[in-house]
C-alpha cells in the first residue's frame, strides 16, 4: 500500500479539509441551492436535503476519502488497484471513468456560469447596479447571456484560470489560495445576511426556507425529492471521484469521520447562509422564488444596488464567488489529469491544457443552448440545462451508489475498520449501516421513482 502519492500530498490536515471544503463550496451552493430550492417551493426541499447530507452524502464522503487515501492514485487507478487488492473479480474502475465523463460535463456548464460571476465583478464595480430595480436587473442578466461572444471570453478566461492552478499542481497554489479565500468568502456572506436581515423581508425568507410545506411537491413529489438529492451529491462534490483524489493525499494519521463532517457542515451552512441573503430580497422586491439559473443574477445586483458602499461590496462578492467557483473547478479537473499523468506519462502541464481545452469545447456548445442554439432541445431542456439535470440528478446519484456498493460489500470489512480507524463501536457500525444499506437502497428508489418506473 503506498503510503504518500506520486502527484504530491497535503502538507497539513487543515490543508485537506480547506481544499475539499473548496471543492464542496462553490456555485452549487450560492447559485444553485437557492434557485432548486425556489423551485420545489423551499422548506420541504430543504428538509429533505438536509436529511440526504447527513444519512447519504456524509457517509458516502468517508468512503471516497477512505478509497482515495488507501488507493493514493487517480480514480481510475485507484479503483482498479483497490478491486485487486480486496481479491474481487469486476470492473470497478467503472467508476472512474464515469467520473471523468461527469467531471467534463459538470466543468463545461460550471465555466460558463462561473463567466457570468466573473462579468458581474466589473458590472458592479462600475455602478451598473446603482439603483436598479427588479426589471433592470432582469434586462442587465438577459442581454448578458444573450450574447455569446461575451460569454465566450468569459468562459475562456475562467477556463484559462483552472488549468493555469492545475497545471502547477494543487497542493502549492491552490493551498495557500483557500486558506484566505474561503474565510473571506464567509464573512461576506454575513454581511450581506445582516443586510438581507435589516432591508429586505428577512421572516418571509425564513419561514419560506424552513418552514416544510409539503403541499408545494404535490404532483411533482418524486422529481423534487430527486433533486434535493442530486444537490447534496453536487454540492458535497460527491460521486465522481474528486473527493476520492483529495482523499489520496491525504496523510494516514488523519481521521476520515471528523474531516467529512466538519467540510459537510462547512458546506451546508454556506448553502444555508446563502438562502438567507437572496430570498429576503427576492420578496421584499416583489420577484418570483423560482426564477431558475438566474436568480441570484437578478436579485443580488438590487440589493447592491440600494446598500451602501454596494459598489464594493458587490464587486468583491462577485470576487469571492468567482474563486469559490475556481475551487471547485480544480477538483473537477484534477482526477483526469492525475490519470493523464499516470498512464500516458503526460507532464502535468500538457495534461492540464490537453483536458482544459477540451472543456472548453464542450463548454462553448453550453453557452450558446443560451443564445444562438437556444432552439434546439433535448428532453425540453437546452444543453446547459440538460448537463446541469444530467451530472446532479443521474450521474453523481449513480456513482455514489456504486462507491457505496464497492465500500460497504466488496472491500472487506477489516480493510474498512483499518482505514477509518473508528475502534469497533457505534460510529463504526452507523456508517456501516449506512453505506450498505440506507444509501444505495435510498438512491436508487429516489432515481427509479423519478423516471417513473417504480410509483412510491
Ligand atoms: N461542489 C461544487 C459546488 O457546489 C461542484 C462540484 C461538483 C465540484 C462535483 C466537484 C465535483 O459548486
Amino acid at each position: 500500500m503506498a503510503v504518500t502519492s506520486i502527484h504530491g500530498m497535503w502538507s497539513t490536515r487543515l490543508a485537506f479539509i480547506l481544499a475539499a471544503s473548496g471543492s464542496a463550496v462553490g456555485l452549487g451552493n450560492i447559485w444553485r441551492f437557492p434557485y432548486a430550492a425556489g423551485e420545489y417551493g423551499g422548506g420541504a426541499f430543504v428538509l429533505v436535503y438536509l436529511i440526504c447530507v447527513a444519512a447519504i452524502g456524509i457517509p458516502i464522503m468517508m468512503a471516497e476519502i477512505m478509497l482515495g487515501r488507501r488507493g493514493r492514485q487517480s480514480p481510475i487507478n485507484t479503483m482498479r488497484t483497490l478491486t485487486a487488492q480486496e481479491g474481487r473479480a469486476g470492473s470497478w474502475q467503472v467508476v472512474g471513468w464515469m467520473g471523468i465523463v461527469t467531471a467534463f460535463l459538470i466543468l463545461s456548464f460550471y465555466s460558463v456560469i462561473a463567466g457570468w460571476a466573473l462579468a458581474y465583478v466589473f458590472r458592479a464595480a462600475a455602478g451598473v447596479f446603482n439603483g436598479i430595480d427588479g426589471v433592470a436587473a432582469g434586462e442587465i442578466f438577459a442581454s448578458l447571456v444573450g450574447d455569446a461572444e461575451r460569454l465566450l471570453a468569459w468562459h475562456t478566461i475562467f477556463m484559462a484560470m483552472v488549468v493555469l492552478v492545475v497545471s502547477r499542481g494543487v497542493a502549492s497554489g491552490l493551498e495557500k489560495a483557500v486558506r484566505y479565500l474561503m474565510p473571506a468568502l464567509f464573512v461576506l456572506l454575513v454581511v450581506m445576511v445582516i443586510y438581507a436581515a435589516s432591508a429586505g423581508d428577512f421572516a418571509g425568507a425564513v419561514d419560506y426556507l424552513f418552514a416544510p410545506d409539503f403541499e408545494k411537491f404535490k404532483g411533482h413529489a418524486g422529481e423534487a425529492i430527486l433533486s434535493a438529492m442530486g444537490q447534496a451529491f453536487f454540492s458535497l462534490s460527491l460521486g465522481m471521484g474528486a473527493i476520492m483524489i483529495y482523499g489520496s493525499y491525504l496523510g494516514r494519521d488523519a481521521s476520515i469521520a471528523r474531516n467529512s463532517v466538519i467540510v459537510a457542515s462547512m458546506d451546508t451552512l454556506v448553502a444555508l447562509l446563502a438562502g438567507l441573503a437572496i430570498f429576503p430580497v427576492v420578496f421584499a422586491n416583489g420577484l418570483a422564488p423560482d426564477s431558475g439559473p438566474g436568480l441570484i443574477f437578478q436579485t443580488l445586483p438590487i440589493a447592491f444596488g440600494e446598500m451602501p458602499g454596494g459598489q464594493l461590496f458587490g464587486a468583491l462578492f462577485f470576487v469571492l464567488l468567482v474563486f469559490a467557483a475556481w475551487t471547485s473547478a480544480i477538483s473537477l479537473l484534477e482526477p483526469l489529469v492525475a490519470w493523464l499523468v499516470e498512464n500516458l506519462s503526460f507532464s502535468r502541464v500538457r495534461a492540464s491544457i490537453l483536458a482544459g481545452l477540451t472543456v472548453w469545447l464542450l463548454g462553448i456548445a453550453c453557452l450558446l443552448s443560451l443564445n444562438e442554439w437556444s432552439g434546439f432541445t433535448v428532453f425540453g431542456k437546452g444543453i446547459l440545462d440538460l448537463f446541469d439535470f444530467l451530472t446532479a440528478n443521474v450521474l453523481l446519484p449513480l456513482g455514489g451508489i456504486l462507491i457505496a456498493i464497492f465500500a460497504g460489500w466488496k472491500m472487506a470489512r477489516a480493510s474498512s475498520l483499518d482505514e477509518l480507524r473508528l475502534g469497533e463501536g457505534l460510529a463504526y457500525r452507523a456508517w456501516r449501516m449506512l453505506i450498505r444499506y440506507v444509501a444505495p437502497t435510498a438512491v436508487m428508489l429516489v432515481m427509479l421513482n423519478a423516471l417513473g418506473i417504480l410509483k412510491l
